[in-house]
């Protein structure tokens, strides 16, 4: 059988470390293909927050694209994919998407998403928030995008900050329906959880 392909988006916002941690959990997944799509401004911010380059970023893809291809696969609804996730997402590539200008591959493979109501999940990263982006992220939701903001969660007590970009990884997996073993999982607290049942956190 094979792999059913999920497009990853990755902009110019902080945080490209989300992306790695996406990418690393499925660099050996048998039902997944990653195909990457990074932008101009994530290449400065993976180099300037990570020091990788774009060859070693994109070293863990199965598929890599040059954003400026506006002829390749992912720019087409007839190339059938699961959907797209964009992490993280810029506000300028949030814009992008939220207005429908498809300056770039990212930004069109992400257009192609909703016209073809497949799922697309946009990790949007930026604090405080305008209005500009809160209206952004309105339109995109409405029009069939996931708003998926990086927000860390403790319940799983993660102790690294590896452990907060894999719960991240894990809910953007979720999405998707994409088995992983990224976080616990929270099972209720000890007061709902029945007399025989297995405790949540043995
Ligand atoms: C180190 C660094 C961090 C940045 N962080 C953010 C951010 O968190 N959110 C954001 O919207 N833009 C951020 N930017 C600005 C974007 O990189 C910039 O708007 C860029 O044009 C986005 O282009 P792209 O969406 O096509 O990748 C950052 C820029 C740099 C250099």
């Amino acid at each position: 059988m094979s792999r059913q392909r999920l497009i990853i988006g990755v902009s110019g916002s902080s945080a490209p470390q989300l992306a790695w941690a996406v990418l690393g959990a499925l660099q050996h997944n048998e039902t997944v293909e990653t195909h990457l799509v990074l932008t101009k401004g994530a290449e400065k911010t993976i180099d300037l927050e990570m020091g990788f380059t774009r060859d070693h970023f994109e070293a863990v893809a199965d598929v890599t694209y040059d954003p400026s291809d506006m002829g390749a696969a992912v720019s087409s609804g007839s190339f059938r994919t699961m959907g797209m996730v964009v992490v993280p997402c810029s506000m300028k590539t949030l814009a992008a998407i939220a207005t429908g200008v498809s300056g770039d591959l990212l930004a069109r493979a992400a257009d192609v998403c909703l016209k073809e109501r497949r799922k697309l999940v946009l990790v949007t990263r930026e604090t405080p928030l305008n209005l500009i982006h809160i209206r952004n992220m309105e339109t995109a939701t409405l029009a069939g995008a996931t708003v998926l903001p990086p927000v860390p969660a403790f319940y799983h007590q993660p102790e690294s900050i590896d452990d907060l970009l894999a719960q991240t990884a894990g809910k953007i997996l979720d999405q998707f329906a994409i088995e992983h073993a990224l976080f616990r999982r929270w099972e209720g607290t000890s007061s709902t959880v029945a007399h025989n049942a297995i405790p949540a956190h043995a």
